[in-house]
């Protein structure tokens, strides 16, 4: 309308037009803000970055809050908690894949640490570091970089913050030194609970290393009030060497126990059904070793909107034809093209010209480049931007023990024998990642040295759709938590993973102490942090439907697609594991 009437004068047309894309690029800022409200900061929905949580429900908050200083969040707390609200933490981008961040009923507070993204203190002497809980990891990295110091071990995308990642336990890959979870450096942090009325209805507590309330407060699924600053123990700065070399996967239950222990920053990325197994050899160098390279690994890039489309577009058609020689033949092409991109990475921030790649380990640690993407007109987004066609994924994500993970690989391989082209799904979504975590003293932190599998793959816009294999990546699954007692990461996962988690974690009675003395009222506690805590039935519903999407395990065929053929069987290898299998001669 605004612009119908200046198309007399092609001028004026462009003009409008610039006028037009100028106002998109600054009305919206990409990725999409996850808290959307009708009236100025009230009557909110809240979503996650992929715009879905697990069980499709929209969430719904009163208001959302945006503090800029400690003592703004203590008056926003305090507030809150004398009126008895519910309050959940909400981040910038808001990564995690589970319910975590939705306060029950729809008049909770959310309280956006957007703004408390600032670093406050860096000590090179004592090799320190605080930070406010919305600093993002890039943030962090960066800042630590400037003053000659290193965070050694963090998640591969820098857009998480620091309270997301800490509150649902993130890492990278080691099995060195402390091991790769970022809560096992954090020194002190900061966090503001409610309180009684004597104390003004909020408090803030300083945890030391100490004290052992911090073992709660590392990985605290946002269930103990606001982290709101976290100290950090970081290292000198130094310079890493990286080379991918590709092996046939027959002893990756033997190579990805040694592995491990033989290089700092190993992980693994395996192709089950190419049968492949790519080991990231990745040590740290003299600072002197000449090289200046730079990961900024490819699925995490700027991605054109229209190849988004095309690739989703194809691989909805495969599903809907069962097409899996197709995903086989695609899975192809995707694992060539990305090793010959050397996964993102560059020898001097320009070109790959050979392995090893080396460089200081801020350049090479993490990488998000598409959190940038210029082009607010989402020509290019992040690939699972919400607002494109683009990817729709589930994720399942856990670590099993390293006593028992070569039996683990060996089950997977089995599966594989039996069906060849099952797992093509999950590499077109660049394989399964394995990576090392270590052992933690945090309650909800990990059990044992393990190795994290990270397992992505197509996710229907329906609900009600069954997949390609399914059964298989199911089995899979069951296997993992239930034969081997992996512990799924805290913020990835669909539901059924979380069924009766807690009683994996020896510590759980002594972080539940804790959360009953920080917020005797539970009100940053919901129904789903309840379940997940297992202070509430309810992980899991029971359906029609519910397996397709991971929100049961299923028990008759109804909670499959029996319309489409797809029944309630046992596994194939696993007999105690219930899947959705298509039974059917045509
Ligand atoms: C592309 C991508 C790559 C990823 N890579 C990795 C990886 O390499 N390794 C890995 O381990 N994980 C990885 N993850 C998962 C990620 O670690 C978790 O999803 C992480 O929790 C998200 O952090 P966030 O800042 O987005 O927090 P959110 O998802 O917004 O929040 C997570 C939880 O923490 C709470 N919370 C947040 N801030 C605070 C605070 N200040 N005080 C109290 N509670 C708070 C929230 O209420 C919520 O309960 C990845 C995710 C994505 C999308
Ligand atoms: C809240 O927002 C919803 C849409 O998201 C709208 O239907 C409803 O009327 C709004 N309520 C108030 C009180 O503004
Ligand atoms: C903090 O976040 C705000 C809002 O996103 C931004 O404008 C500001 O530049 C950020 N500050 C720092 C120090 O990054
Ligand atoms: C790097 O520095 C060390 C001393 O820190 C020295 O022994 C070594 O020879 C140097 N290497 C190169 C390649 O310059």
């Amino acid at each position: 309308m605004l612009y119908s009437k200046r198309t007399k004068s092609p001028g004026l047309l462009l003009q409008s037009k610039c006028l037009f894309l100028f106002v998109i690029m600054v009305s919206c800022t990409p990725p999409e803000e996850p808290v959307k409200c009708s009236s100025k900061d009230s009557n909110c929905t809240i979503s996650n970055s992929y715009g879905s949580f697990p069980d499709r429900k929209i969430c719904r908050a009163g208001n959302v809050a945006y503090p800029t200083t400690e003592n703004e969040l203590v008056s926003i707390v305090s507030a809150a908690a004398e009126a008895k609200r519910k309050m959940k933490v909400v981040t910038r981008f808001s990564h995690s894949i589970p319910k975590l961040v939705c306060p029950d009923g729809e008049d909770g507070l959310l309280i956006s640490t957007k703004y408390l993204n600032h670093t406050l203190k860096i000590d090179a002497a004592a090799m320190t570091m605080t930070v406010e809980s919305g600093v993002t990891l890039r943030q962090l990295i960066n800042d630590a970089a400037k003053a000659g110091l290193a965070l050694p071990y963090a998640p591969y995308w820098w857009g998480l913050t620091i309270g997301g990642l800490l509150g649902t336990g993130a890492h990278g890959s080691s099995l060195w030194g402390k091991g790769s979870s970022v809560h096992d450096y954090v020194v002190e942090m900061r966090i503001v609970s409610p309180a009684g009325a004597k104390e003004g209805y909020a408090k803030v507590r300083v945890l030391h290393e100490r004290d052992k309330d911090l073992e709660a407060a590392k990985v605290s699924l946002g269930v103990l009030g606001v982290i709101s600053q976290v100290t950090f123990k970081l290292q000198p700065l130094f310079k890493r060497s990286i080379s991918y070399v590709t092996q046939d996967d027959a002893d990756l239950g033997d190579e990805a126990i040694t592995f491990g222990k033989q290089h700092e920053f190993a992980d693994i990325i395996w192709y089950p059904s190419q049968r492949k197994a790519v080991y990231r050899i990745d040590d740290r160098v003299s600072s002197n070793a000449s090289g200046n390279g730079l990961y900024d690994f490819t699925p995490f890039r700027s991605t054109l909107s229209l190849a988004l489309a095309f690739i989703r577009t194809t691989e909805e058609t495969q599903e809907s034809l069962r097409d899996a020689d197709g995903k086989c033949l695609g899975a192809k092409l995707v694992v060539s093209t990305l090793q010959t991109a050397a996964y993102g990475l560059t020898n001097n921030g320009i070109i790959f010209t050979g392995y090893p790649v080396i460089g200081f380990h801020n350049r090479l640690q993490s990488s998000g480049t598409c959190l940038d993407s210029p082009e607010d007109s989402l020509i290019t987004a992040c690939p699972w931007d919400p607002r494109i066609k683009g990817e729709f994924f589930h994720q399942t994500a856990f670590s099993v023990g390293l006593s028992v993970v070569k039996s683990f690989i060996q089950d997977v391989q089995k599966l594989v024998a039996l069906e060849p082209k099952a797992l093509c799904g999950l590499e077109l979504y660049s394989g399964i990642l394995m990576r090392y975590v270590k052992a933690s003293s945090a309650y909800l932190g990990k059990q044992e040295d393990a190795i994290d599998f990270d397992i992505t793959y197509y996710r229907s816009k329906d609900p009600m759709a069954p997949r390609l294999y399914q059964d298989i990546i199911e089995e899979i699954e069951q296997i993992a938590l239930f034969k081997y007692g992996a512990l799924p990461h805290w913020g990835k996962n669909r539901n059924l993973a979380f069924d009766g988690v807690i009683e994996r974690y020896k510590n759980a009675g002594k972080f539940l102490k804790v959360k009953n003395m920080y917020d005797p009222s539970g009100l940053f506690s919901s129904e789903w942090t309840d379940q997940i805590l297992g202070l509430r039935n309810g992980v899991t519903t029971l359906k029609e439907g519910c397996a397709l999407e991971g929100s049961c395990i299923c028990s008759h065929d109804i909670h499959c697609a029996p319309s489409k053929g797809y029944l309630c069987r046992p596994g194939k290898t696993f007999q105690n594991a219930k899947v959705c299998a298509r039974v059917s001669s045509s």
